[in-house]
């Protein structure tokens, strides 16, 4: 009889370990995941550091545009002449690879006051690249823009949103995620892009787009007409987070 109340005890303490692992394990998966699904809290920090967040010097409540994968010879000059008749700055987080095949869309980009950063040259998945194809893909990308602009870029989007803070500092590079993902990608619908931003829209708001589909440039010239009228004011990420 003793022998089998031991045993019973010392399963009940199992399962309680077991149990008590399973909780550290799942908070720590939730916690992770929050973490890589955390862009909405860095870049709230990010837009924390300026003060107020996410307001302009008149006032207005400010939001940024950001294209990503571009240059694209359909598309991209069509969304400049969009947004220049708006009188709209928004963001172009560049491939290295696409810029130097479309130079003067590039040049187009910065003439109208837009803001041009690094998207890598292949847009490649950082975190998977080993520290030296990590260095390569963004310096060379800052390269070409470079030789294009005559300017040097500071910003990243990195794709995917992985991103590896060790090499901040030393690439002197700031990450930029987003906070409104319209996953303008994988619909061709605008008006359902349309509705997913500004259903969603705050001040102080990054909104992820793609130059390559006609049906996000009509989405995004839509998105500007709406929230204009709503008191919206659009700026580059740079005066966003560091106004
Ligand atoms: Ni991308």
């Amino acid at each position: 009889m003793k022998v089998r109340k031991w045993w019973k005890r010392m399963l009940v303490l199992d399962l309680l370990l077991a149990g008590l692992l399973f909780l550290h394990t799942y908070q720590e998966q939730e916690e992770s995941l929050q973490a890589s699904a955390g862009y909405d809290q860095v870049n709230r920090e990010q837009t924390e550091a300026g003060t107020p967040a996410g307001k302009s010097r008149s006032g207005g409540k400010m939001v940024a545009l950001t294209f990503d994968d571009g240059p694209d010879p359909r598309y991209t000059e069509k969304l400049l002449d969009g947004l220049k008749e708006r009188g709209v700055k928004a963001t172009f987080f560049v491939t290295g690879a696409n810029a130097s095949k479309y130079p003067e869309i590039i040049k187009r980009i910065q003439e109208e006051g837009h803001l041009i950063g690094n998207h890598t040259y292949h847009h490649i998945q950082l975190t998977a690249a080993n520290g030296e194809q990590f260095r390569n893909e963004i310096i060379s990308t800052n390269e070409v823009i470079r030789g294009i602009t005559g300017e040097d870029t500071e910003y990243i989007r990195p794709p995917y949103g992985s991103w590896n803070k060790k090499y901040e500092e030393e690439l002197n590079m700031f990450p930029v995620l987003w906070s409104i993902d319209p996953r303008d990608w994988c619909s061709d619908d605008a008006d359902c892009i349309v509705r997913n931003t500004v259903s969603k829209v705050k001040e102080g708001d990054i909104i992820l787009m793609h130059d390559q589909y006609q049906s996000s440039v009509t989405a995004a010239l839509e998105i500007v007409d709406r929230l204009q009228k709503e008191g919206y004011i659009f700026v580059t990420v740079e005066e966003l987070l560091l106004d």
